[in-house]
């Protein structure tokens, strides 16, 4: 199926390889001998976009953020050049994780819905683990960390409202607070794009809306680039400005997120589409009126999102 794109200021049409934050061309994905996870997926975001990956559950979502992440390598395709690059610069090419084990990946932070705090340590420490490419190996394994590089990960924790956490164990904090935890740690890291895997999915709404907010500030203050997947589309209204859309491993929509109506949205996903909304809004049907919306999706700024006493079922 050909994609449905609209322009969007980033989108990727009128960039050059050399302006792009990430760039993925060509990209494949199989597991074993399993069925083709990602379909020649192409895309290129610029520096400083926020860009929104939705999709079912099974959709390749995860699968796309490890493989910009060099975590998961691409397939091998001897017809075609598939490759991503970060600012430019290869992460995987051919079949093979490229990205320079210290510079680049320190580029690229990762957040993912379960957090991945070390729940023993420290929330300080655990933010300073970001600094792990950065430090000699012995220290880090050590946790050994200076005053300076603690400052740092102090200054990250204040950057994301949690500094008088610093000395709890991680799994001592709630939900949004390791989420911000792992974000303060990818900003010691020194990451300038961010790909945040569901980051919301676990956290009930009032939490989400903080995350989400974070995330927000720093790609707007600091023009670090994200790409967030999200499950429910009203998140992705609220706060990206595009919306990349894969269905079964492919790309089916790339464009603004305001388009992303919900008989859009049927007509793009079928049935699969209900799992795309916050529990609550009616279903998209063809003989039904336009839902009733907790908030004004088109108001970008204006609007907001459901308060905290809705139910989202299964993310508690
Ligand atoms: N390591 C793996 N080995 C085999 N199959 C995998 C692996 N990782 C993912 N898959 C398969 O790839 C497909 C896409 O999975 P992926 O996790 O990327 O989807 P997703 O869009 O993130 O879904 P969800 O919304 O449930 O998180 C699924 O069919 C999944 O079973
Ligand atoms: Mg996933």
């Amino acid at each position: 199926m050909e994609a449905l794109t609209a322009q969007t200021p980033g989108a990727a049409e009128d960039l050059g390889v050399s302006n792009s934050a990430i760039e993925i061309s060509q990209v494949c994905k199989r597991f074993g001998r399993g069925s083709q996870v990602l379909k020649d997926v192409s895309l290129r975001i610029a520096p400083g976009e926020m860009v929104a990956l939705i999709g079912a559950s099974g959709s390749g979502k995860s699968t796309l953020i490890r493989t910009i992440a060099g975590l998961t390598p691409i397939d091998d395709k001897s017809d075609c050049e598939s490759r991503i690059n970060i600012f430019g610069e290869s992460m995987q090419a051919r079949g093979r994780v490229t990205g320079r084990a210290g510079a680049l990946r320190a580029r690229v932070g990762v957040i993912f819905q379960q957090f991945n705090l070390v729940g023993r340590l420290s929330v300080l420490t655990n933010v300073s683990l970001g600094l792990l490419g950065q430090v000699p190996h012995w220290r880090g394994a050590l946790g050994r960390f200076t005053r300076d590089e603690k400052l740092q990960a102090m200054r990250a924790l204040h950057r994301v409202g949690i500094e008088e956490q610093a000395l709890k164990r991680g799994s001592e904090l709630s939900g949004g607070q390791q989420q911000r935890a792992a974000i303060a740690r990818t900003l010691v890291q020194g990451a300038d794009v961010l790909l945040a895997d569901e980051p919301i999915a676990s956290l009930d709404p009032s939490s989400a809306r903080r995350v989400m907010d974070i995330l927000s500030d720093l790609n707007e203050r600091e023009g670090i680039t994200l790409l967030v997947s999200l499950h429910q589309v009203e998140y992705a209204m609220r706060y990206c400005p595009r919306t990349v859309a894969l269905r079964d491993g492919e790309v089916v929509y790339d464009g603004p997120s305001a388009a992303l109506t919900p008989a859009f949205l049927g007509e793009l996903y079928g049935a699969e589409s209900k799992e795309l909304f916050l529990p609550g809004l009616e279903e998209p049907g063809e003989d039904r009126p336009e839902p009733t919306r907790l908030w004004d999706p088109h108001a970008m700024n204006g609007g907001s999102l459901p308060s905290d006493n809705v139910a989202v079922a299964g993310n508690a």
